[in-house]
């Protein structure tokens, strides 16, 4: 059974991932995961049954979510860490059962309020139940292996605040503590040392962020995108007519999100790049800096992608869906007796 504290992620494979999923989830579980050797567990996986809450083309989803896990491994995670484990949601099906028994214990008003939902809703003609009751379905991603850390995009927050919520509510409701929650935001920032979540824009449209449903791709710096193409992106992302290089985020967006880029793929911070470029009249020399960093990670990237060996990462599927089955079963049951469907 689980006996050290958990850090856990995942990204839907309804689509190839973006430089955004890299810089929000999986670059900070990674460089968890080398931080807390032995401290921490990590749990990794592709919340399969979400990725079509969403329309999408099925014929392609279980390669897409094979592939996302090569390139999980192609950011680094070490899968001879005894402590992660990595695995497909719908491959553990108490995901599901815990989700039905939580609709009952999450409220129709706070579902409506998810942003994530507003948004997405507006772009469909027929909004389907799966996307109204995401929320509830990654609560119970969480909740079933009593995460304490989520590292996801600023995007996320609002779901991992909502599953702190159930579950709070949930133990309440019974008088003992189920589920261990997640901590609260300040916590969570406190323990990855930032002031706010990772939120990299759309470089045609830096007041979006990017997104793996934007239709013509040329706003998004996609994994599989060659250094070439990534490189024309970047040189033709919007900026403004200020001609500065500063880090205002509201007034220069298109800037500022180049600037995150740069700081979060180098690991400068954002004020040493500031400094750097600040006798800079026009954007050129900056793109191109910037443009030239992400090329080289792209082709590290794709590099570490191919030499991904895919029995190894068979294998650890193989072992960590076994193992987490039974940490889910087990979470399960003491549920399934609270709400009295068990004796
Ligand atoms: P998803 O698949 O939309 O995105 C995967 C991760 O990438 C982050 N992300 C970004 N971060 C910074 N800038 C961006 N432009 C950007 N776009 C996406 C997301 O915040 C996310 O961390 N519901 C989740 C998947 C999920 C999950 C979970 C996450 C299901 N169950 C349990 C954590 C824990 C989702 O749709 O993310």
């Amino acid at each position: 059974m689980q006996t050290k504290e958990v850090i856990l992620t995942g990204l839907r494979a309804n689509n190839d991932l973006h430089l955004g999923n890299y810089l929000g989830a999986l670059l900070p579980i990674v460089k968890m995961q080398k931080k807390y050797a032995g401290e921490f567990q990590i749990n990794l996986f592709v919340p399969d049954l979400h990725s079509f809450t969403t329309p999408i083309d099925h014929t392609k989803l279980y390669e897409q979510t094979m592939h996302n896990l090569k390139l999980y491994v192609a950011s680094g995670l070490d899968l001879n860490n005894n402590d992660t484990f990595l695995y497909r949601q719908s491959f553990i099906p108490a995901h599901s059962e815990l989700t039905v028994i939580l609709n009952n214990f999450s409220y129709m008003g706070e579902l409506s309020r998810m942003t994530q939902f507003k948004e997405k809703k507006t772009n469909q003609e027929n909004v389907s139940a799966g996307l109204f009751d995401y929320p509830v379905l990654m609560a119970a991603d969480i909740l079933l292996y009593g995460a304490k850390y989520v590292p996801v995009g600023d995007d996320q927050t609002q779901h991992v605040e909502l599953a702190r919520d159930i579950g709070i509510r949930f133990n309440n409701k019974f008088g003992k503590e189920i589920f261990k929650v997640p901590e609260d935001e300040k916590t969570q920032l406190a323990f990855t040392h930032e002031q706010q979540r990772p939120r990299i824009k759309d470089l045609l449209r830096p007041e979006k962020k990017m997104s793996k449903s934007d239709a013509s791709g040329k706003g998004v710096i996609f994994l599989g995108d060659t250094p070439e193409v990534a490189t024309k992106k970047i040189m033709s992302s919007t900026t403004d007519s200020v001609g500065k290089i500063n880090y205002d985020q509201k007034n220069q967006p298109g800037i500022s999100n180049l600037i995150d880029i740069y700081s979060l793929l180098s690991g400068i911070p954002v004020s040493e790049i500031v400094d750097k470029y600040k006798a800079e009249t026009s954007y050129n020399t900056f793109k191109t800096e910037v443009a030239r960093n992400v090329s080289n990670f792209l082709a590290d990237f794709q590099k570490n992608l191919n030499a991904v060996d895919q029995d190894s990462l068979n294998k650890k599927l193989a072992e960590s869906e076994k193992a987490m089955n039974e940490v889910a079963n087990s979470k399960l049951h003491e549920v399934q007796k609270a709400v009295g469907l068990r004796g």
